[in-house]
């Protein structure tokens, strides 16, 4: 691509293998091409093929080369509202995507504890792989290729070339919905899009899915999110009972601020939907600010005073039904 881009990589590359001869004392072979174009902005990994020194690196083993980030919070991020908990899985399933056919061979994580993980400015990416094996494992029967869970095995054939073909991708996918989906992605999931994400968890809970069609089924739940075509069947008679212009402040969960209640809504119908689902909320203030799915950050009960905000405020209070 670009001269400027080709010299950043060079520069790396150059900074990496410096770095890694310091530490280790030997040459080794970096892959930075095509890594560093992925989304994940991985910046090259390097593979133990080396003459002499037999330190450090070994063979079949990488290592990876990532930005600095934050290290990835789960009760930190568990509070955070779905769009940014979504994001975290998308970030992982593309990434697993990519390790699924890496120039290495299909790469498995062994360690997937979220400690393994970073984010930067709220996109997750790997931090250091000590732990993956790449290549798919050898076998001789099928027995040879299960995957152990505490609470699951699964087996997948051995193959005639004497592989266990799929067990890495089987054993991400596994792991992805064990360690992190089922944390982050069902609670507060918007109500029109419920059903894809149970039949993600489903899937992958299951392993009836490949990475692929996983990627998939994620990109379709972002591509109905940031349409708002899941809010189609909101009635369009919400922004009715609201007309465009007193604080009645109050705090909701998970919120963008800690201060009030701040949400990521599509259109100024969808929060009047949820305005009127809040049994405090009088207003809301659809703010000039964007979430990193374009959503418009809305501030319900709390008026915004400046000019790039929307307010709309109640005209009456619906009168409540006495079942509810
Ligand atoms: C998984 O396999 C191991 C041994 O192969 C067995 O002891 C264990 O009970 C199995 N676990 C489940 C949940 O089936
Ligand atoms: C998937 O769905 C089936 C059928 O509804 C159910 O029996 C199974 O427990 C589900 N598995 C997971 C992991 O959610
Ligand atoms: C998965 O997608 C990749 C391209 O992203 C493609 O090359 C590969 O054949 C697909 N694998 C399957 C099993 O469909």
């Amino acid at each position: 691509r670009g001269g400027r881009e080709g010299k950043e990589r060079e520069q790396l590359r150059t900074a990496v293998l410096l770095y890694l001869s310091a530490v280790f004392g030997f040459s080794t072979t970096c892959v930075f091409t095509a890594l560093l174009f992925l989304p994940l902005q991985l910046k090259g990994h390097c593979s133990g093929v080396h003459g002499g020194g037999g330190e450090g690196v070994e063979r079949g083993r990488v290592a990876v080369i990532l930005e600095q980030g934050t290290p990835l919070q789960m009760i930190q991020l568990l509070q955070t509202p779905w769009e940014d908990r979504f994001r975290v899985c998308l970030d992982l399933v593309r990434l697993l995507h990519f390790l699924s056919r890496s120039p290495l061979g299909s790469v498995g994580l062994l360690d997937f504890q979220p400690r393994q993980f970073i984010t930067v400015s709220g996109q997750l990416k790997l931090t250091d792989l000590d732990d993956v094996s790449a290549g798919e494992i050898a076998c001789w029967t099928d027995a040879d290729c299960t995957l152990k869970f505490p609470h699951r095995n699964f087996t997948v054939p051995c193959s005639t070339r004497g592989v266990c073909d799929g067990l890495n991708e089987k054993r991400n996918i596994y792991n992805a919905y064990r360690f992190f989906f089922t944390y982050l992605l069902p609670h507060q999931a918007p109500p029109g899009l419920t059903h894809l994400v149970d039949h993600i968890m489903n899937t992958t809970g299951e392993l009836k899915a490949d990475i692929n069609q996983t990627l998939e089924a994620f990109e379709q739940i972002l591509l109905l999110y940031k349409s708002g075509l899941h809010l189609d069947n909101l009635h369009p008679s919400a922004l009715r009972d609201m007309s465009p212009s007193g604080n009645g402040e109050y705090r909701c969960w998970p919120s963008y601020s800690q201060q009030g209640c701040v949400l990521s809504v599509h259109s100024a119908r969808e929060a009047a939907y949820i305005c009127n689902s809040h049994s405090q909320c009088n207003s809301f203030t659809l703010t000039g600010q964007k979430t990193w799915t374009g959503e418009k950050l809305s501030s319900f009960g709390h008026l915004v005073p400046d000019s790039a905000s929307e307010v709309y405020v109640k005209k009456s209070k619906v009168p409540q039904s006495p079942s509810s």
